[in-house]
């Protein structure tokens, strides 16, 4: 499978900033010959901007950090797969580390995110990752399976097409600190063997990608790991010449 490196700006960007660095990554990007797939997650405000600039790169697609599990309603401040699909976006992220430790997120409400996008026809990146306390009092397959039970429990088996798992190392995450290829491997090799349990066969078609401190240095390192099949990229996706060098990887 194509190997797909994903931007995530978190809650940087104006429209018109998301605009510029999108357009820029698509100068970067067009007759680069790369059979890697891009998508850029934007704040929802820039989603429309994102996705008009990204338009003629064929390699690339546009999701949304987060979604709440209901067509419409009194939701106030939340936001629909119906509204994000007009808004241009095709790819949702759930689960990220930041909505479960910042926001508080249960692992039941990224779980009926997951499901709901999936079944309004976004493709789902489920986002989950261990603490340091956790990985440091040996928690960390009891953790990343509480988290693709939770967050897979409601999954339709028709929908497994459209699914990628993120594995992001809380500790990792804006810290610079990246995950090393043993700790890397062993996370991505333990995900693998859990999803096979929750999916069954199907889990082998999954992609699994890494994130956390991903930089131009260390991308094509982490690319060649077993049961690696891409990237999440945090920090240095915000700048479109850094991006598009770990694209190019
Ligand atoms: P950094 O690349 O800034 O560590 O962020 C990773 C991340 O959270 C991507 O979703």
């Amino acid at each position: 499978m194509p190997k797909i490196i994903a931007a995530n700006w978190k809650m940087y960007k104006t429209r018109a900033e998301a605009r510029e660095t999108a357009a820029a990554l698509a100068r970067l990007l067009t007759e680069k010959r790369t059979d890697r797939q891009v998508i850029v997650y934007p704040p929802f405000t820039a989603i429309a901007e994102a996705a008009a600039a990204l338009d003629g790169l064929a390699c690339a697609a546009v999701g949304a950090q987060d979604v709440y599990p209901a067509a419409e309603g009194a939701f106030t401040g939340e936001i629909s797969p119906r509204m994000l699909t007009d808004a241009g976006a095709t790819w949702v992220l759930t689960g990220h580390s930041e909505r479960r430790h910042v926001l508080q997120e249960s692992d039941e409400l990224v779980g009926r995110k997951t499901a709901f996008a999936l079944a309004n026809g976004l493709c789902v990146m489920l986002c989950i990752g261990e603490t340091l306390k956790e990985r440091e009092s040996g928690c960390l397959r009891e953790v990343l399976q509480r988290q693709l039970q939770a967050g897979l429990a409601e999954v339709a088996p028709g929908d497994i097409s459209r699914l990628a798992i993120a594995y992001e190392p809380v500790w990792a995450i804006g810290t610079g600190k990246v995950a090393g290829p043993d700790e890397a491997r062993e996370a991505h090799g333990i995900t693998r063997e859990l999803l096979r349990d929750v999916l069954g066969a199907a889990a082998a078609s999954v992609p699994l990608l890494y994130g956390g401190s991903v930089k131009p240095d260390n991308a094509a390192g982490l690319l060649a790991l077993d049961n690696v099949d891409g990237l999440l990229v945090g920090g240095a996706s915000l700048e479109a010449e850094s991006f598009a060098k770990i694209v190019l990887a």
